[in-house]
């Protein structure tokens, strides 16, 4: 059985005057990379050796390999002085190898890269540079200027893409963090997760280490994934499961996470009271535009600013006594009631000229049709009049 979380050492952590041995262990976990290993070892040395003489350490992690990488990897430490091999026997997975080797490193800087090459070495120059400016995590991404897949098949691209908008929907502030928030090809400053149990399932390390880790700073450098050269991949369906169970484990600690895993409270309740006052306005507006227009003939712009004001009106009343209630009692004087109703008019009044920015730009920019780009601007527009009537006007 596999322990159900790891701590990095936290006793050394705890003192923050904490020096560490050398500056930089990469941990390249490996599972059958035979062919690959010694290539990526005489490549990762050389950049490394011009860079950091002797202040890091490559670190293979290997589960016990049937094509035996761990004996062929422990040949090449004669000739790599910086480089160790880890033989794990009881336990297998790249998330846990990866935590595993962390462990053992002496550096302050901890990364990973994958064995089989198709995470180019030289970008670690970049990622490393993107550290010493000050960055907590460094992110070698697929999705930003200068990144990419090189021949991916068409359900792959939409596999990936897929997993990420689920992914966003679960936890959107961790996916979003950054634009390639699967990558395996990272570096991270070892006091933002020291001390922090991490509990991972899978493959994607990085998305634990963004949730629970200390990170505010987070920097990415783009890189082409390139193309197996030797060896086969190993994910299969299982890797899509345990990335879903993962995301499910993050989510239902978010409450525990860091930074980035602390999820936006959003009051799905209130929202959707504020949405049906919302519709009870357009049903006051009609009824009073036929009333004013089509009764006693007022001109047509003068019956809508008419019809506009009082359905404004209805719905002030129906949010201060309904959907905000508990905020407005909290507020006490009916002068508080008169400016809440004053900043409540110029927020519609706003959310009106962003609803038809919002629909010029969805009907000429993206071209959209005309319904369909009215009906989205109205579903923007009126998150946004409910969100900053929440926070500035009944004032959460
Ligand atoms: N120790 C250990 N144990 N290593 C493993 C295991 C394991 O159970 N499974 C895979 N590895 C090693 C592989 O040997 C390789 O070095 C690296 O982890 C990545 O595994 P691949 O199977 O080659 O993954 P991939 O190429 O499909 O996916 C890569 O790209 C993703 C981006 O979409 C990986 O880098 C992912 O981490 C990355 O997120
Ligand atoms: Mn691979």
């Amino acid at each position: 059985r596999l322990p159900q979380s790891f701590s990095m050492d936290g006793s050394a952590a705890s003192t923050s005057s904490l020096v560490f041995p050398i500056y930089f262990s990469l941990i390249i976990p490996t599972f059958n990379e035979r062919d690959s290993i010694e290539k990526m070892v005489a490549q990762l040395s050389q950049i490394l050796d011009e860079v950091l003489p002797n202040d890091y350490e490559l670190l293979i992690v290997d589960d016990n390999s049937p094509d035996r990488t761990w004996e062929y990897a422990q040949h090449l430490t004669d000739q790599y002085p910086n480089l160790q091999v880890m033989r794990r026997q009881q336990e297998r997975g790249l998330s846990t190898a990866v935590i595993r080797g962390w462990q053992a490193a002496r550096g302050e800087v901890v990364g990973v890269i994958d064995a089989d090459l198709q995470h180019p070495p030289e970008v670690l120059l970049k990622l490393l540079e993107k550290i010493d400016r000050g960055a907590d995590l460094a992110v070698a991404s697929r999705h930003v200027e200068g990144g990419g897949v090189s021949s991916w098949s068409a359900t792959r691209r939409i596999l990936s893409r897929g997993a990420q908008l689920l992914g966003l929907m679960i936890l959107p502030r961790v996916l979003s963090s950054v634009s390639d928030p699967m990558s395996g090809y990272f570096l991270v400053k070892r006091q933002a997760i020291a001390e922090i149990p991490l509990n991972p399932v899978g493959y994607k390390i990085l998305l634990e280490v963004i949730g629970r880790g200390n990170i505010r700073q987070i920097a990415e450098v783009g890189y082409v994934f390139q193309e197996r050269e030797v060896g086969e991949s190993k994910v299969t369906w299982r890797q899509y499961k345990d990335y879903l169970h993962h995301l499910v484990r993050l989510r239902v600690d978010s409450g525990r996470l860091g930074h980035w895993g602390k999820q936006i409270n959003f009051p799905v309740g209130r929202f959707i009271r504020f949405a049906f006052v919302g519709l009870s306005g357009l049903l006051v507006d009609m009824a009073l535009l036929y009333f004013f227009y089509a009764i006693l003939s007022f001109g047509l712009t003068r019956s809508a600013i008419f019809a506009g004001e009082l359905a404004i009106v209805n719905n002030f009343l129906w949010n201060d006594r309904w959907t905000f209630k508990d905020l407005a009692q909290k507020q006490f004087g009916r002068q508080q009631t008169l400016k809440r109703f004053l900043k409540f008019n110029i927020i519609c009044l706003m959310g009106l000229i962003l609803k038809i920015l919002l629909l010029n730009l969805l009907f000429n920019g993206f071209h959209l049709n005309a319904y369909l780009a009215n009906f989205l601007a109205i579903a923007i527009v009126t998150v946004w009049n409910f969100w900053i009537n929440l926070k500035l006007n009944w004032r959460v």
